[in-house]
């Protein structure tokens, strides 16, 4: 028997369930379970990326990722480019900012069927996951501001959320951050943003300036199509940036990631392409679930949760679409059993899973 031992809390911690892959399936695979791009990344940032690899891998990245932030900031309309921080993927923004405000004691707030990495990083740095409960898969004010405590230290929020899709109103985002008492760092997760267009993005970026205990998370894994390489980033309070760089590890991007955000940040073309298939085969795809008798809820993101009435038949149509290599993701680690997400994909799988999701449904 092992004589080290993890910290308690660390024992105590699940890890997160990816979406997973596909392993040894013949013929074409769909994805449609991690809400990835299904155009891939924008080719600049693939020009971008084949240059980088041939000059200087060998060499370190810039440790202040002053290039890459600056680009940030110009693109997104962000006045100081010391307050945008970067990351290896945004989870590494939600497990360093839990690392700063958060520990044994404290309590970190997320809604009922939040993104599930709030949950292990809470735990995996002792604190307590406080979950709101949720009124038809959707945060409540009311409901969130109920489990506010002297001892929560965050409030992690994707607006849109994840898995559910569903999302508060600007209105209800603002009102919440005017009652929330100042001693909770409250996390906007803007994961999903860009598929409601600019003009929401520049809103969640003005949340920002409205109170020093704001933050907005972001990240290049979806919409911007570069989930392999890791990128995420952040605009934040000078104080709390302060505090992020101080723990930060030194080289935590890698310049292929550095290069490709730099290229593609700016892509509005390709934002919009995204955008547009996304905004187009969403509702396309509600309408055909809805009309086989699995009821969607409005989903502002690039996925749709759909209802299967019981446990059992939700996972027989999952493995049935895996059968024929679409897969799907199954949330019932969610709390959400009866239902299942399917990102929008390409044209060609899309029409594939609402085919095969044809054919179940009108046999069980
Ligand atoms: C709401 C939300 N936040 C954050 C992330 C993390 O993304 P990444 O670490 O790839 O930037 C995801 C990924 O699915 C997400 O759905």
């Amino acid at each position: 028997m092992n004589t080290i031992k993890p910290l308690d809390h660390i024992t105590h911690t699940k890890s997160y369930v990816p979406g997973g892959k596909l392993h040894g399936a013949t013929g074409p695979v769909a994805m449609l379970a991690s809400n990835e791009n299904p155009f891939g990344p924008s080719p600049l940032a693939v020009e971008a990326i084949r240059k980088a690899a041939g000059e200087g891998l060998q060499v370190y990245p810039d440790p202040d990722y002053t290039a890459l932030r600056e680009a940030i900031a110009k693109a997104k309309g962000i006045a100081d480019a010391s307050r945008v921080v970067t990351s290896a993927g945004s989870d590494e923004i939600i497990h360093l900012l839990t690392q700063c405000y958060a520990g044994p004691g404290d309590e970190v707030l997320f809604t009922e069927h939040a993104f599930s990495m709030y949950e292990v990083s809470a735990r995996a740095h002792g604190a307590a996951a406080i979950k709101a409960p949720e009124t038809d898969m959707t945060a409540g004010v009311n409901s969130i501001l109920g489990a506010v405590s002297p001892k929560t230290r965050i409030l992690f929020l994707a607006n849109p959320n994840n898995p559910t899709g569903t999302m508060l109103s600007l209105d209800a985002l603002k009102s919440l951050q005017d009652v929330l008492p100042p001693h909770v760092l409250f996390v906007v997760d803007g994961a999903y943003s860009e598929y409601l267009g600019p003009d929401y993005e520049a809103a969640l970026r003005d949340l920002v300036d409205r109170r020093d205990t704001t933050v907005m998370m972001r990240t290049f894994s979806k919409i911007y199509g570069l989930a392999a390489l890791r990128l995420g980033w952040a605009y934040m309070p000078k104080a709390i940036a302060d505090t992020y760089q101080r723990i930060r590890g030194p080289f935590n991007v890698n310049t292929l990631a550095v290069e490709a955000g730099i290229a593609s940040v700016g892509d509005d073309a390709f934002l919009t392409l995204s955008r547009d298939h996304n905004t187009a085969w969403r509702g396309t795809m509600t309408d055909a679930l809805n009309a086989m008798g699995l009821p969607t809820a409005p989903s502002h993101a690039n996925f749709v949760v759909c209802e299967f009435g019981a446990a059992e038949r939700a996972a027989a149509a999952h493995q049935y679409l895996k059968d024929q290599s679409i897969l799907v993701r199954a949330i019932a680690g969610y709390g959400l059993p009866t239902k299942l997400r399917i990102t929008i994909g390409s044209a060609e799988d899309n029409t594939r899973c609402l085919e095969a999701l044809k054919a179940f449904t009108a046999s069980r």
